[in-house]
């Protein structure tokens, strides 16, 4: 299977959070691109509220649901103390916005069941997943209704994984991705170097099934080396970031364009979740954040919202992507259509 399943090779990446809106997802269609819509922290009446929007639009589009940890869900009495640790170190961002850190909240799963239930309701094209597999009686569901399923992997094992599971398609991450790391293996986080095109034909080589490749991709050169290393498709999110349509904040544009910030980092600091966020004053601060799940992104959402209320980028997250130098400003459809220059 060649692209056909997308129908074109430039993806405009989900992206949880605000900047994958119905109207961004609309005009990636408009320009010859295939957007997704991001479910994540969205309840279940928002998800379906978006894919209604875009429904009526006429545009194509995917949906993308996270995956709860089970293990996350039920924190051992040493992570919860940690937990406790990392709120006390937080203390002092609060007091200088003056917020209150919520208690501790661990068990959150996104409304799993209450998703892929809508999903399998009012079915759309494609679902994707990303931090853990979906399951396969999840996976097998969604077909029979209609849906093509794709998960996220960021390694050789973890596609070999998703592939047991028999998802139609697979996103692979490498780690220059902006925001969060899909990976759901212990050791399939450190990839020793390499380019995004490198662990597409690695994974080629292990599983048979159609490649989406993510991760620093942000023009016409980069998508021809990794269609050349057998991709379907390119998913892009850094890229489109700044652009028009793009649903994120005015500061983390700004600061996505502003030369004081000189480098990404992968941090836990945010979210509890590695994320690879412009390094700024927070990500510095806290360096030895626990891995926690969604408790750490709750625990610092008062914050985040204060830092954005305060029009303060040194403590906000700024997901980018190593290459997000060339985000450019502007409508979406000049980023299709440069990446299909030629095409
Ligand atoms: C702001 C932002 C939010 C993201 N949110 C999601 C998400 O909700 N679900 C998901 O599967 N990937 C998400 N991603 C990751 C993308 O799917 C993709 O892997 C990544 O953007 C590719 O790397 P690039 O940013 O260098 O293009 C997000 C990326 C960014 C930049």
């Amino acid at each position: 299977m060649s692209h056909d399943l997308f129908g074109t090779p430039v993806i405009a990446a989900p992206m949880a959070g605000g900047t994958s809106t119905p109207a961004f997802v609309e005009a990636v269609h408009r320009a010859g691109g295939l957007g997704f819509l991001a479910a994540g922290y969205k309840s279940v009446a928002a998800m379906q509220a978006e894919i209604r929007t875009v429904r009526e639009s006429g545009a194509r589009f995917g949906m993308n649901v996270f995956v709860p940890d089970p293990a996350q869900l039920r924190p051992s009495a040493a992570l919860l103390a940690e937990l406790e640790d990392y709120r006390l170190q937080l203390l002092a961002d609060a007091r200088r916005y003056g917020v209150e850190l919520p208690p501790l909240r661990v068990d959150d799963d996104d409304e799993w069941q209450g998703k892929i239930d809508a999903l399998l309701a009012e079915p759309v094209e494609l679902v994707s997943f990303a931090f853990g597999l979906p399951g396969a009686d999840v996976a097998r569901a969604l077909q029979r209704v209609g849906s093509a399923v794709l998960a996220t992997v960021t390694s050789t094992a973890e596609a070999v994984r998703a592939a047991e599971q028999g998802v139609d398609a697979l996103v692979v991450q490498h780690t220059s991705a902006g925001a969060h790391s899909a990976a759901f293996l212990p050791a399939s986080g450190a990839q020793p170097g390499g380019t995004t095109a490198e662990l597409l034909a690695e994974v080629r080589s292990a599983v048979d099934l159609p490649l989406v490749a993510a991760g620093g991709i942000m023009d016409a050169a980069g998508l021809d080396a990794v269609l050349r290393a057998g991709a379907a498709a390119a998913q892009l999110g850094t890229a489109f970031l700044r652009t028009d349509e793009s649903g994120a904040r005015q500061l983390h544009k700004d600061a996505l364009a502003d030369p004081h910030f000189t480098q990404t980092r992968l941090t836990r600091a945010f979210t509890g979740r590695q994320a690879r966020a412009l390094e700024n004053e927070f990500v510095r601060d806290h360096p030895e954040a626990p891995e926690a799940y969604p408790a750490i992104h709750h625990l610092t959402a008062p914050l985040r919202a204060a830092a954005a209320a305060a029009g303060d980028p040194e403590r906000l997250n700024l997901w980018a992507g190593s290459a997000w130098r060339q985000a450019q400003a502007g409508p979406v459809a000049a980023v299709v259509h440069g990446l299909l220059a030629g095409r």
